[in-house]
């Protein structure tokens, strides 16, 4: 070997969107560098905290974790910070912590390969478009892979912090998706997930000047793909799911019948003052649209409670969006001013956080007694699933067609196979079975 092996420990918060990020900054590391992964920081020559800027909690939570990174590391270990709040941070974080050797920000992470070398380096570009670079290839899952297919959000919802650290939405070309998607499909994968803050707004706008295209075209395009047999995607934003896209989604027998709609409130008041473009009525309107075509399909959403001026009233609209839709996984969160964001103007109406953590509570309740009644369902029922992993424990893992999560006592025969399982137990979040084919 030309060059010495160097070693990479890699810490991934926030999204999907930053797990391929990460994917792709350990390919290019490892082809143009030399490094491999591990797990034990003390090994590391190259240690990267690829950050998340949601909510206020894990920023605050970075700088104690890097100090944590500089007192563990070699002497000659370098520290790299990547992502959003490397993005919103900037050159303040190596003025705060200046054992930080480097900063890359979320969309510019195909210059990775550059930055190591650069001591101090700062690369925050939101108007960088990476869009169409082909990044090296590394695989983490055999059986499933995911592939961004836009980068960036042209939304303006006023709470969140994405379109400033991942700037203006770009569509990834068609044949850059179907040509990933088919490598992928040959080195085994089954089951692949499209990823983008929005991706049913897909085809709006590329890096190159070519026709628009939509969302509901490139589901088509992918299926066709021979080998691929499950296809995801997220997040999808309601506004969008129009009636041609639920169609799609209904008949399409690759696409997995489990939808994210990302509620965010249901009083449509706040929805409007969140700037989300849809109401109250549009988004049942769609669910139930949703439920009555696709018989198991699931549901999930993303819920803030606490809103700048949400009233119990406002309050109790999303209880009662909740309570007709019931969603099969609801990720809840109390509201958290963040930088950069339109709904920092409303701080006069920001609701007390005692307040918040009472309705967080509500929803958390209401929530699992849906989640028992959805899941307890399933038992005696006969359902496909794609193994993909082994337990410790002797249990190997899998998805439904509806991503339910699903284990049965088995072995690696199982693993990248689409198998028929009784179920036999229901938890709130997942189902035991027996395979009945093999
Ligand atoms: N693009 C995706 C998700 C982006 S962030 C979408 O639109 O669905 C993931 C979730 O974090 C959001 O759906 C929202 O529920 C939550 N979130 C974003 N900003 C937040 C904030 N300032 N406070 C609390 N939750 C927030
Ligand atoms: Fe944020 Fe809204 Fe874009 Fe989602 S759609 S990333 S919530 S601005
Ligand atoms: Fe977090 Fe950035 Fe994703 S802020 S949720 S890592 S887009």
């Amino acid at each position: 070997m030309s060059k010495q092996e160097k070693k990479l420990f890699i810490q991934t918060l926030g999204c999907q969107m930053n797990d391929t990020d990460s994917q792709h900054m350990i390919a290019e590391l490892k082809e143009h560098k030399n490094y491999t992964t591990t797990q034990n920081i003390e090994e590391a020559d190259l240690i990267l905290i690829n950050t998340c800027s949601v909510r206020e909690k894990p920023v605050s939570k970075l700088f104690s974790e890097i100090g944590q990174f500089n007192v563990k590391k070699k002497k000659s270990a370098k520290i790299g910070v990547c992502g959003c709040t490397a993005s919103h941070l900037g050159h303040d974080i190596i003025k705060r912590a200046p054992y930080v050797d480097f900063v890359l920000g979320a969309r510019n992470i195909s210059k990775i390969k550059d930055i190591v070398d650069k001591k101090g380096a700062v690369e925050i570009d939101i108007d960088y478009d990476d869009s169409t670079y082909q990044f090296a290839q590394n695989s983490n899952n055999l059986y499933k892979t995911s592939v961004n297919i836009s980068i960036g959000c042209d939304k303006e919802c006023t709470y969140c912090i994405v379109p400033a650290t991942r700037g203006d939405e770009i569509s990834i070309p068609p044949e850059m998706i179907i040509e990933q998607i088919k490598k992928d499909v040959d080195k085994g994968a089954k089951e692949v997930t499209l990823l983008g803050q929005n991706v049913n707004s897909y085809g709006r706008r590329f890096s190159d000047k070519r026709e628009k295209t939509t969302f509901t075209k490139l589901l088509q395009e992918v299926s066709k793909i021979e080998g691929l047999q499950r296809i995801r995607f997220t997040s999808p934003h309601p506004l969008h799911m129009d009636d041609e896209f639920i169609e799609e989604f209904a008949k399409n027998p690759k696409i997995s019948k489990c939808i994210h709609m990302p509620l965010q409130s249901g009083s449509t008041k706040i929805l409007k003052a969140m700037k989300r473009g849809y109401t109250k009525e549009w988004f049942l309107n769609r669910a139930r649209k949703i439920r009555d075509m696709v018989p198991d399909v699931r549901i999930t959403t993303d819920i803030i409670v606490a809103f700048p001026g949400e009233t119990q009233e406002d309050f109790e609209d999303t209880i009662d969006v909740i309570k007709q839709v019931k969603f099969d996984q609801i990720f809840n969160f109390k509201y958290s001013p963040r930088p950069n964001t339109a709904a920092l103007k409303l701080k006069d109406l920001e609701i007390a956080d005692e307040i918040g953590t009472k309705r967080l509570m509500e929803v958390i309740e209401l929530h699992k007694q849906h989640q028992s009644e959805l899941m307890d369902k399933n038992v005696g029922k006969t359902v496909t699933v794609l193994f993909e992993s082994l337990k410790p424990n002797g249990e190997v893992a899998g998805f439904t067609d509806n991503y339910c999560q699903v284990f049965v006592k088995g072995s690696d025969e199982l693993l990248g196979r689409f198998v028929d399982v009784k179920v036999t137990n229901a938890t709130r979040t997942a189902l035991k079975g027996e395979v009945v084919d093999k």
